[in-house]
Order: structure tokens, then sequence, then C-alpha cells
């Protein structure tokens, strides 16, 4: 028997095959990573190098955005509990110092390899279009968390033992990467997209972002 589905598990519905697009961008761009034990250690460094001269000065800044772009006050309260996680247990010290452990903190020349990439995701986020932002944050988050072990594995190659920043991200976005589609489906289900837009833009810029990081052009 057919049975209509109401507008609430619709929505559901969408916000769940939004989720399991987003979670296949993350693992095809795992996936492709390159061989971490193939690595020269100049491109070890570069890898930590790009990667922190874009999460250091940028993840709380866009995370902001998506507070102000939330109209739920429910997403605006679960999103300002991940900024209070970040300021308070000083998450871009916990990466400055990640970097500075594995020899990589980042040079000019590792902040322009990225210079394009990372505008174009900046302009992005300042037109705060809100399921876009939270949805770019999702994939974010998603992204982090299965990128540690990776990115802990090319630092102890490096030499260092100093692991916090790692260990912390690997855990906690697990969480965070859950509550952003939760936030997803609250702003989806008060200010629901024009059927022609194009979700993914943020996710499409920041994906070639992280690309340019692990292989820059
Ligand atoms: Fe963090």
């Amino acid at each position: 028997m057919y049975v209509p589905l109401s507008p609430e598990s619709s929505l559901e519905l969408s916000v769940a095959s939004i989720e399991e697009k987003t979670t296949a961008i993350i693992d095809e761009l795992i996936d492709s990573l390159p061989d971490a034990k193939q690595l020269s250690g100049e491109e070890r460094r570069g890898i930590i190098a790009r990667y922190t001269s874009v999460l250091e000065g940028n993840f709380i800044y866009w995370m902001t955005a998506a507070v102000i772009a939330a109209k739920t006050e429910q997403s605006q309260a679960m999103l300002l509990e991940n900024l209070v996680d970040e300021v308070r247990d000083a998450h871009p010290l916990m990466l400055r110092k990640f970097a500075m452990a594995a020899h990589a903190f980042p040079t000019d020349h590792d902040f322009l390899a990225v210079h394009e990439d990372l505008t174009r995701v900046r302009q992005f986020m300042g037109r705060l279009s809100t399921v876009k932002v939270v949805l770019t944050m999702g994939f974010f988050e998603g992204f982090i968390q299965k990128f540690m072990p990776y990115l802990a594995y090319l630092a102890r190659q490096q030499g260092s033992t100093e692991m916090e920043y790692t260990d912390v991200h690997g855990v906690c976005d697990i969480e965070h990467t859950e509550e952003l589609f939760k936030v997803l489906a609250a702003e989806m289900a008060v200010a629901p997209p024009e059927a022609d837009a194009d979700l993914f833009e943020g996710v499409s810029l920041l994906r070639t972002l992280i690309e340019h990081v692990i292989r820059p052009t």
C-alpha cells in the first residue's frame, strides 16, 4: 500500500540523504589520500603546514558564520556549544603546538599555496546562506574526524609525539558532526531551500581547498 509521506518525514528523508551523500564525499576524499608511507619528509611537512594554515585561523571564524546564519534558537545553541569547546580549550593553540612539534609550522609559501581556494570559501561563508553554511560545516567536521589518524601518522613520521590535537579531534568531532546534521534538519524545516539550489556549493569549494592542502597545484 502506498503511504504518503508527511512533510516532516519527507524532510527527515531528505536530511538523511544529504548526510549520506556528504559521508560518501568524505569517504572518497579519505580514500584518495596519498599512501603516507610513500611520502617524502617535505611532502609530509607540506600537508601538515597547509592544513594548519587553513584550520588555525578559519575554523572558529567559519563556525561563527554558521551561528550568525542559523535562524532557530535550538541551532544557535548547538553551534555555540561547539564554539565554546574551541575557545575554552584553545583548539587553535593545540593545532599550532601540533604543527610546531612536527617541524611543520606554515611558511608564507604554504599560506599562498592555498590562498585562492581559501578566498573562495571565505567569500562563500560571507554570503551566510544558512543551509549551505551548516552543511559545509557538517562536511568539515566529518572530514576532520576521519582525517585525524592520517595527520597523526604524518606527525609521528616527522618525529613528533605531540598528539593532543589529533587525539581530541578524532573523538569530539563525531558528536559535533551528528549535531550539525540536527542543526541542518532544524534549519531546513524553518527555511526549506529552493528546489534548484545547489546545497553542496560550499562543500565543493571546501573539498577543493582540502584537495589542495593534500596535493598543492
Ligand atoms: Fe577544534
